[in-house]
């Protein structure tokens, strides 16, 4: 099944033509990697799969629904809802501890009672290793446990889809590894569909498909 299609997606800063008409489909259960220089528009493009930025033109499709048809104010709890996000740097909440960052989508919507989005903040962060670390600031954190708190976050309201932005990035190549590795075993075991945005030569290796974009066009 097809859970995300883009189609003729444009999108222009000025006179500057970033995206040119991207097409991209992802299946259920696929790990999609993106690469490309930098500036090719790979951020852009990903800002728009997660509906945080509207195209020129172009339709986005997620779950069968046509994306950008909805009010901003729907548009916002379908994102909080179907969509996680993991960025290079994890922008955890520094003054919130690893459970409260993780729970945070779910305080924001998704339907979830304070008591269920704590359990699922505590099951996932256990998943990930952190169990020990619940109540830890992020900066009483490694590199590599706040990108696990940012994984546990963009997992917490079950979402279809997550979109990472270069989630390694900053991580040396051991936490990189171990990063990566946790995206194959979410995949695996309870069928997450991720689109990843990386530099990583060696996790684009690794994916089921790899996409390749230039100057605001995907290769073919
Ligand atoms: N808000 C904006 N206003 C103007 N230009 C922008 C804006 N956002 C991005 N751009 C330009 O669009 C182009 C594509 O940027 P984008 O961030 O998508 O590249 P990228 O492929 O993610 O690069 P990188 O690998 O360095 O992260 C760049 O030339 C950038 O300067
Ligand atoms: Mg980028």
């Amino acid at each position: 099944m097809n859970l995300l299609q883009a189609k003729g997606i444009k999108r222009t800063y000025g006179s500057l033509q970033v995206l040119k008409g991207i097409d991209v489909t992802v299946q259920e259960k696929e790990v999609v990697a993106i690469v490309g220089a930098s500036g090719a528009g790979k951020s852009t493009l990903l800002h728009i799969l997660g509906t945080l930025d509207r195209p020129d033109d172009g339709e986005v499709f997620i779950e069968n629904t046509n994306v950008f048809t909805q009010r901003d104010r729907d548009l916002a709890r379908f994102r909080n809802e179907k969509i996680g996000f993991i960025f290079q740097f994890h922008n955890l909440l520094a003054e919130f501890t690893a459970l409260e960052n993780a729970c945070m989508p779910g305080y924001i919507g998704g339907g979830l009672k304070e008591k269920d989005i704590i359990a699922r903040g505590k099951e996932l962060l256990e998943l990930l290793g952190l169990s020990d670390r619940l109540n830890h600031l992020p900066s009483q954190l490694s590199g590599g446990e706040q990108q696990r708190v940012a994984v546990a976050r963009a997992l917490l309201n079950k979402p279809a889809i997550v979109l990472a932005d270069e989630p390694s990035g900053n991580l040396d190549s051991h936490n990189a590894l171990d990063l990566h590795q946790l995206f194959f075993k979410l995949r695996d075991e309870y069928g997450q569909t991720f689109v990843i945005v990386t530099h990583n030569e060696e996790l684009a290796e690794m994916a089921d498909r790899r996409l390749v974009m230039q100057d605001g066009l995907m290769l073919p």
